[in-house]
């Protein structure tokens, strides 16, 4: 049986003082709650310390956005997975849509930076999504496919006990449209059965594939009580208490 998990990435939002007044709020709100599921919060790399210390003796644990796969050396303005890990972070979002787009993070890229994750003791949450050209072009399968597949080259079958997927339909993120449950459902599936064939079913059965994309209070549960949606990446609803602690217990 799965367990849900619910991570909130907070993208380019928050200074010190904003997360702290966030996380408190968060711990408060979720101190004597029994979740069914688990809450992993990503805030930006500066804040990610704080983070760590303020959720300390909470349900409630801490990723990064992004990491480097280089160990250290010159490459201004990157930060190390021993760097995310020594900032007191279990997770990693890689592959994140904006990171694909904005910053031109291919596959390649993504697949070095799964394995460093890996290799440093950091679950990555490992993004996939099609555009919407490519949902109208009737090719987002073969898109999904392509990014599971290259994104987990070489990933071993024990390795991928230590990673989350997350379906992100890059037309719905940030949009306010979400996909429908059923267009979820289907892509989610679609992926236990990429799983499946290149590892095992077994394997396929125990992964946990989140949701992202317009991600709220009013359609959490409809998605979350698809048969292969294991919980949500949640951007813009996650910036503020209630909104990602009501997501939070629709799971
Ligand atoms: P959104 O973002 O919930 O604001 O659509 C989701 C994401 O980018 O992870």
């Amino acid at each position: 049986m799965r367990r849900n998990i619910i991570a909130g990435n907070w993208k380019m939002n928050y200074n010190l003082s904003e997360t702290e007044d966030l996380i408190s709020k968060l711990v408060s709100g979720l101190k004597d709650e029994k979740l069914n599921c688990d809450v992993i919060i990503c805030p930006p790399f500066t804040s990610l310390s704080l983070a760590s210390s303020l959720t300390k003796s909470s349900n409630i644990k801490v990723g990064a956005q992004n990491l480097y796969f280089e160990d250290n050396g010159a490459f201004t303005g990157e930060i190390s997975a021993s760097m995310i890990l020594g900032a007191g972070c279990e997770y990693v979002i890689i592959g994140h849509s904006e990171r694909r787009t904005i910053f031109a993070e291919n596959d390649e890229i993504i697949n070095k930076k799964i394995k460093k994750a890996l290799s440093s003791n950091l679950k990555p949450i490992f993004c996939v999504g099609e555009t919407l050209e490519e949902r109208e072009s009737g090719i987002t399968k073969e898109i999904i496919k392509r990014q599971v597949v290259n994104g987990l080259k070489d990933i071993t079958e024990k390795n991928l006990e230590n990673i989350i997927l997350a379906y992100e339909p890059v037309w719905a993120i940030g949009t306010g449209k979400t996909a429908s449950p059923e267009q979820a459902q289907d892509v989610h599936n679609f992926i236990r059965g990429i799983i499946s064939n290149i590892y095992s079913k077994s394997s396929a059965e125990k992964l946990i594939i989140q949701y992202g994309g317009s991600v709220k209070p009013d359609n959490a549960k409809e998605l979350l009580s698809q048969d292969d949606i294991d919980g949500a990446l949640v951007g813009g609803a996650c910036l503020k208490a209630e909104s990602f602690i009501a997501i939070i217990k629709a799971s």
